[in-house]
C-alpha cells in the first residue's frame, strides 16, 4: 500500500514526526511520500493510495499557514472525494482549550463534507501530556494501516 502524508506545520514538530514515521514504512509494509502542504490543491487527492493528514494547529484552532492553500482549495475547488481514504494525525496542546487540535479537526470535517472517508480514529497528540509523541504516533499508524482497505 502507498501512503501520502500531507504535512502542515508551523515550527517543524509535525514535519519531524512525519519524517520519523516515514522511516518505519518498510516495517509497516507501506511506502510513504511526505508532501508539505505548501501550495497544494485538491488535485493532490488524485494520487493513488491512502492519505494521512499530519498537521499541527496554530492561532485559535487554525490550520498552519503552509496548510491554508490546501484547506481553502477544499472549498474553492470542492468536488466529490468519495474515493479518498484518509487518516489524521493532529498535533496540538490541550492548554488551548476548545481549540485543541483544531487544525486536524478542520481538515477532517471538510474532507468528510466532500465524501472522503476517514479510516480509524484521529491520532491526537497533546503537547501538554503526550510524553512520547513519536511512539504514540507509530503505534497509531501500525494499527491504522491494518484498517485501510487492501485494494487501495
Ligand atoms: C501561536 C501558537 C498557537 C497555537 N494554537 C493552538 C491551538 O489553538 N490549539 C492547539 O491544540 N494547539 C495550538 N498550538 C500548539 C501547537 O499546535 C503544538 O505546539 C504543535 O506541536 C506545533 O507543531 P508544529 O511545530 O508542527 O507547528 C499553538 C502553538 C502556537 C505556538
Amino acid at each position: 500500500m502507498h501512503l501520502t502524508f500531507l504535512v502542515g506545520s508551523v515550527h517543524g514538530n509535525a514535519t519531524a514526526l512525519a519524517q520519523t514515521l516515514q522511516l518505519s514504512a518498510a516495517d509497516l509494509g507501506t511506502t510513504i511520500d511526505l508532501l508539505p502542504m505548501d501550495g497544494l490543491d485538491i488535485a493532490v487527492f488524485d494520487r493513488p493510495g491512502a492519505f494521512v493528514i499530519c498537521t499541527s494547529t496554530t492561532g485559535t484552532g487554525d490550520v498552519p499557514d503552509n496548510a491554508q492553500a490546501l484547506y481553502h482549495a477544499l472549498d474553492a475547488q470542492a468536488r466529490y472525494l468519495g474515493h479518498v481514504r484518509y487518516g489524521v494525525i493532529a498535533l496540538g496542546d490541550s492548554s488551548y482549550g476548545d481549540s485543541f487540535c483544531g487544525g486536524g479537526k478542520r481538515f477532517d470535517e471538510r474532507l468528510q463534507d466532500l465524501g472522503a472517508r476517514r479510516v480509524g480514529d484521529i491520532c491526537f497528540l497533546d503537547a501538554s501530556s503526550t510524553m512520547e509523541p513519536d511512539d504514540e504516533a507509530l503505534a497509531w499508524l501500525t494499527h491504522w494501516v491494518t484498517q485501510v482497505p487492501a485494494d487501495l
